[in-house]
């Protein structure tokens, strides 16, 4: 049995990006976001306009999108309820956020210089990706303020631990534990199911030719 519903949001599970990007006086901010999805080499945000990281995202052209393992969970909820806007738009205001220019500090994460882009990476975050903004894009679901920013990948750094053994550019996903933003709360991935049938295809790999009959489920 289904029911119709109408759930104040829709956040069905996606993973914690900590965006990096330079402020006009050349400090950094660092903000956490999960609206967002990967295609071929880019990503595409799904951000308040109201947002410091957009503000700074659209002046420099530029930024870094960290991924935090979930072990990251501590840093990642002490930068919820803070902007780098100063004074605090009001729709922020009346529900609890507060001024904060030192992002780093107050999260107890390090930033360390990029090569490419003027935002520092995130040094406790196994994913570090260097990126630029490609086109951005008006998403005028409520009152116009969202912007779907599309950014180009430059440059990949990952903790050497995530890397299939002797493949310098495979990332195991047996390994990579991205923290997930399940509606409102905090989650990990449960585990693998079992393959994809799209694995051959996406590593160039022996097509596997019977289907998968044998779901496992997980344990
Ligand atoms: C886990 C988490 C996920 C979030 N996801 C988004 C998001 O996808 N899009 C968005 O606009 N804000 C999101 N926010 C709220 C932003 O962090 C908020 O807009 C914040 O003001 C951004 O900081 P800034 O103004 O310094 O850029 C999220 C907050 C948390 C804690």
């Amino acid at each position: 049995m289904h029911r119709i519903i109408e759930p104040k949001i829709l956040y069905f599970g996606t993973p914690v990006v900590l965006i990096s990007t330079r402020n006009p006086d050349r400090s950094f901010n660092l903000a956490p976001m999960s609206s967002a999805w990967w295609l071929n080499q880019s990503c595409m945000l799904g951000m308040s306009g109201r947002s410091k990281t957009v503000e700074n995202l659209l002046r420099e052209g530029q930024g870094v999108l960290n991924l935090p393992s979930t072990e990251l969970v501590g840093a990642v909820d002490r930068l919820a309820l803070t902007t780098g806007r100063n004074p605090v738009p009001e729709s922020k205001a009346e529900i609890g956020y507060r001024y904060e220019p030192d992002k780093f500090g107050i999260s107890g994460l390090t930033p360390i210089p990029a090569d490419l882009v003027n935002a520092p990476l995130v040094a406790e975050c196994p994913i570090q990706l260097e990126a630029q903004v490609e086109q951005v894009h008006a998403f005028d679901e409520q009152n116009g303020s969202i912007k779907a920013i599309e950014m180009r990948i430059l440059r990949v750094h990952i903790a050497e631990d995530l890397l299939v053994p002797g493949a310098s550019n495979y990332i195991d996903p047996e390994k990579w534990s991205p923290l997930i933003m399940n509606f409102c709360e905090f989650f990990g991935l449960s585990g693998k199911i079992h393959p994809s049938r799209l694995e051959p295809a996406f590593y160039g790999l022996p097509r596997k030719t019977e289907p998968a009959t044998n779901i496992v489920a997980p344990a």
